[in-house]
């Protein structure tokens, strides 16, 4: 057989196993027998081993194909499973620590825990009254899946713990992951150790599960009942007692140079250890700190995974495709010949933007240098011009929307005085159709509305076949037509049908983001709606132009006000925001009206002593109270720190608010 008619077979061979893999994980309707599957996944391995320009993303070796199965029983966690922040240079380093200086106002001596970060799988471990209840899989972070019959086969994990001084409730994470030694007698069916550790968790029969040595090491809490550790290395101490298996590499250092030399070792120790790791991770050690720091929306101020260089390899960049995004941004990614890369198939990278391609020079043809760190996009490090062929020529970047044919162009930006480095399409209604495109997608997110069963790829399909234009055409849909579409059955339109419903009742702060409007996020999205409460007051700011408004709230500022006053310039974004209101059923913003601060609001002039304006702000909120940035009659306290503004002063007293000191401050609060 010559290489074309291999690369045949090979597709044909992966084609059969997709379709197989959607009937067992998305219909649980298998057509063939578990053994005549694995024989399949066996054969398309074979093939791999034996014609190694064989290479699919979608190949056994790559995907696990274990999607989470939906005969896991869903689990909603006490408190959400969130991420780390990635830090990859000393620099980032730094601004992590300048950052918790910044929020705690002050420049205090701290220890950190530092902990190998295992490249496995997390799980999280209800105990109650002393006995192993609930074993959940970190989903989304805010759902997973219960999956404690397979935990329970781990033999790291106890099932009870006789200590007296064991929580009574107590939800222990940790990370599942198998060792390399292990890994080895199965790596041809699993790209990595970490794709084995995942697929063999998600199995539907812990039997199945039993057959991997799996191993658990824990690292941290969710919620605890009755916490009584002052240190996170207290707290690892206790894990141990209580019979957990912690790393027996944590340790205690108490400053950023002693962080950087730990990891400039441990960089080169960790190929002699028995499991992957991919970086380090520092946590603030104390614990009250930790609690004062808390989270942004996705990661704790407290902690940062500390990577360890990444994996690279050479390939070459074949065309090179402008992507327009959500905003109008376009990204130019190159499409390179597929590469592995530690492990996982690389065909696309990303160049960023019109600048960065200009200063590397880099243009079709191009072999260039790929890297990819962990959960990071790859992208492009640099040009290997020797290998460059003569005629090669300059790549020029499009001035028109590649979508649309608009005019783009680069903004200004008035802070920095500098051109933006991205180049934009501005036709940001629905007349860009990549934009429009993009926006669904966002619509349907899972920070916005999260539809399951309606993703980006269904997003696409649907509006090549002008089911879906609109956001709104999602409550609209012609389902006789997609019954018949392939991959699709009543079933699966059954799910979708259901999960759209369920969709409709969302929240104020949902909505809005999901609305998708730039410069206007999670954060600040929440910021609007802790502000008009409702969908009403909301829409009234939209229709008398009253964005300025939005100036009381702290958080919103010039860039907010103007990206939404743009947005809504144009006629039709509103016409969609209102069919979509009468569709959907807006919850208005649940705000804590019963603390102490309920219906008070405040301000801040001049510095703070040992507090930030961001943790003074946290405070006021966690007790019912507002913020505001602006002096009117509504504001109820003038908080005046150190040098305050002698014109807020005045005008606070112009208008009888009450002007407290900090420790005013400090008494209301408790
Ligand atoms: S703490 C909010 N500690 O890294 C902080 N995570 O990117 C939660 N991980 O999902 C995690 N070792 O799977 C923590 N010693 C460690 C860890 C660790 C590995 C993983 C974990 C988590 C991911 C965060």
């Amino acid at each position: 057989m010559n290489k074309e008619d291999i690369k045949k077979k090979y597709k044909l061979k992966i084609k059969e196993l997709n379709k197989h893999n959607k009937l067992y994980y998305d219909k649980s309707k298998p057509i063939i027998s578990d053994s005549k599957y694995d024989k399949l996944k066996i054969q398309i391995i074979e093939l791999e081993n034996k014609h190694t320009f064989l290479i699919n993303k979608y190949s056994p070796k790559q995907n696990v194909g274990f999607k989470p199965s939906k005969s896991f029983e869903k689990f909603k966690h006490k408190v959400q499973m969130l991420s780390l922040s990635n830090a990859f240079k000393e620099e980032d380093l730094r601004s992590f620590e300048k950052k918790i200086f910044n929020y705690l106002n002050k420049k205090l001596n701290f220890n950190y825990s530092v902990e190998p970060k295992i490249d496995g799988i997390s799980a999280s471990l209800t105990y109650i009254n002393k006995k192993l209840k609930y074993g959940v899989s970190r989903g989304d972070g805010k759902i997973g899946e219960i999956i404690t019959e397979n935990l329970k086969t781990i033999k790291d994990i106890p099932l009870e713990i006789k200590n007296v001084d064991f929580p009574n409730e107590v939800e222990i994470r940790g990370e599942v992951f198998i060792k390399k030694k292990d890994f080895i007698k199965i790596q041809e069916k699993f790209a990595n150790p970490r794709n084995a550790a995942s697929g063999s968790l998600r199995q539907k029969d812990p039997n199945e599960t039993k057959k991997i040595p799996l191993n658990f090491i824990a690292y941290t809490f969710g919620f605890m009942e009755n916490n009584s550790h002052k240190y996170q290395s207290d707290f690892l101490n206790s894990l141990k007692k209580w019979g957990f298996k912690v790393n027996k590499d944590n340790k205690v250092l108490s400053n950023i140079d002693e962080l950087l030399n730990f990891h400039k070792k441990f960089e080169n120790k960790r190929f002699d250890l028995d499991y992957d790791l991919d970086g380090l991770v520092y946590k603030v050690n104390d614990l009250d700190l930790q609690n004062r720091l808390g989270f942004t929306s996705n990661a704790p101020r407290w902690a940062i995974a500390h990577k360890f260089s990444a994996d690279s390899a050479y390939s070459k960049i074949y065309n090179i495709e402008i992507q327009v995004g959500r905003t109008g941004a376009l990204t130019p990614v190159a499409k390179i010949e597929p590469v592995n890369i530690g492990g996982v198939v690389v065909s696309n990278a990303t160049l960023h933007n019109e600048d960065e391609i200009n200063r590397k020079d880099i243009r079709i043809g191009d072999i260039v240098k790929v890297e990819r760190a962990g959960d990071v996009i790859p992208h492009v490090i640099e040009v290997d011009t020797s290998k460059r062929k003569e005629n090669s020529k300059k790549y020029i970047f499009p001035t028109k929307c590649p979508s649309c044919g608009s005019n783009t162009v680069k903004e200004f930006n008035k802070v920095t005085k500098k051109y933006d480095a991205v180049r934009r399409c501005l036709n940001d209604s629905f007349g860009c159709n990549k934009i429009a495109v993009e926006k669904i997608k966002h619509f349907i997110s899972k920070d916005a509305l999260n539809i399951d069963g309606l993703g980006k790829k269904v997003v696409e399909k649907f509006w090549e076949l002008n089911l879906l234009k609109k956001p709104q055409d999602i409550f609209n849909l012609d389902f006789d037509k997609i019954k018949n579409l392939d991959g699709w059955g009543e079933t699966s339109v059954q799910n979708l049908k259901n999960s759209i419903e369920k969709s409709k009742n969302t929240s104020l702060q949902r909505f809005i983001y999901s609305i998708g409007i730039r410069h206007i996020g999670i954060e600040n999205a929440k910021l609007i709606s802790d502000y008009v409460e409702n969908i009403s007051k909301f829409i009234e700011i939209i229709k008398q132009k009253q964005f300025y408004k939005f100036l009381d709230i702290d958080g919103i500022g010039e860039t907010q006000i103007n990206s939404l006053n743009s947005y809504f310039l144009n006629q039709s974004n509103l016409k969609i925001l209102l069919e979509l209101e009468n569709i959907l059923i807006i919850e208005n913003q649940k705000i804590n009206k019963n603390g102490t601060l309920k219906n008070k609001s405040f301000m801040f002039t001049g510095k703070l002593v040992g507090i930030s304006r961001a943790e003074a702000k946290s405070l006021i909120e966690k007790n019912s109270g507002t913020t505001i940035s602006n002096i009117s009659k509504n504001l109820d306290y003038l908080v005046i720190g150190e040098k305050p503004t002698k014109r807020k002063v005045d005008q606070a007293k112009l208008l009888g608010i009450k002007i407290i000191t900090q420790l005013d401050f400090k008494r209301l609060l408790n």
